[in-house]
């Protein structure tokens, strides 16, 4: 485990980092904790319980001191999670198809998760969390934006609420995946690429908390309404879930680290440092068929202002 970002950890005898105890500090009301103290290439059964639970309170983490990761020694970790997800279009190492190489440069046409988004909600058992280590940074930008989806739909009338409930939504990826990497070597002539149907609310099978599960990227209508309707309540719902109160940014720095819950969160990541370069590693965890199970809707968790 590095100690470079640690400002009171550098120089100090190696017992006290031996002794130290992981913290949990949040970064924003609404979601995002860092995680520091964690050696995440020995980590204890206790300690991987207070992280598993603290992605569940917290729906994305950071790690900040590290050293960067051997890409089995990353696997062996997101395998405590479950079995991995095999992404469906992406290279990967050829070591390991469960390590999505996530790459943009001065050649670059498309930035991989350059938009609002849930990572492979087209899948009928999208991921229920992502991984991902950044190896090489940009001097500036290349941050990454985390918004919470559970206060997404906390925050709606307890009518429109109701109203979601009722509804599923179709995710497709053809028009994403098709030909994207070609120029990263992935020939995808004979591949077919997901669709699935889930619930526009999803519950969170951990906390039970429901999360509003549509994203810009993928999902292209309501199937129980009209083509007009659908078009006009999905507008509704991205701009809504792009609040800037939902969301929280984080400024990545070497070898840092993200875990995020897909089942609670979306993000995007920005393409604001062309032509520099950015490289890191991404392992996917596989997760369940997203459902919904009724409850008590949530109550309003935040006053919004604004005239949205
Ligand atoms: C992704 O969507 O998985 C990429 C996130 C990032 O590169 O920050």
């Amino acid at each position: 485990m590095g100690t470079g970002n640690w400002a009171f950890a550098a120089g100090q005898p190696s017992w006290f980092n031996l002794h130290m105890t992981l913290q949990i500090v949040p970064v924003s009301p609404v979601l995002g904790a860092e995680v520091i103290g964690a050696d995440l290439t020995s980590l204890s059964d206790t300690g991987f319980a207070r992280i598993s639970a603290a992605l569940t309170d917290h729906q994305v983490l950071f790690f900040r001191d590290q050293d960067e990761l051997p890409a089995d020694v990353q696997v062996a970790f997101a395998e405590r999670f479950g079995p991995l997800h095999v992404h469906p279009a992406a290279p990967t190492l050829d070591s390991n198809p469960a390590v999505f190489v996530i790459h943009a440069h001065k050649e670059s046409k498309v930035a991989n998760g350059n938009g609002w988004h849930t990572d492979v909600s087209c899948d009928l058992e999208p991921p229920l969390a992502t991984m991902l280590q950044i190896h090489q940074l940009p001097d500036t930008g290349g941050d990454t934006l985390f918004a919470s989806m559970f206060v997404a739909f906390e925050t709606l009338s307890a009518p429109m609420q109701s109203f979601l409930t009722t509804l599923s939504a179709s995710h497709e990826s053809e028009h994403i995946y098709r030909g994207r990497y070609a120029d990263r070597g992935v020939d995808d002539q004979h591949q077919s690429y997901p669709r699935a149907d889930h619930p526009v609310v999803r519950t969170h099978p951990e906390s039970g908390r429901q999360a509003l599960y549509v994203n810009p990227s993928f999902t292209t209508r309501i199937n129980e309404l009209t083509p007009a309707e659908s078009q006009a309540l999905l507008q509704f719902l991205f701009r809504h879930q792009q609040r800037a109160e939902f969301q929280v940014r984080f400024n990545w720095t070497r070898n840092a680290i993200a875990l995020w819950d897909n089942r609670a969160t979306q993000h995007f990541a920005l393409w604001d440092y062309w032509p520099a370069e950015r490289k890191g590693h991404r392992v996917t965890i596989k997760g369940e068929r997203p459902f919904f199970k009724p409850g008590p809707l949530p109550r309003i968790r935040m006053r919004l202002g604004g005239r949205l």
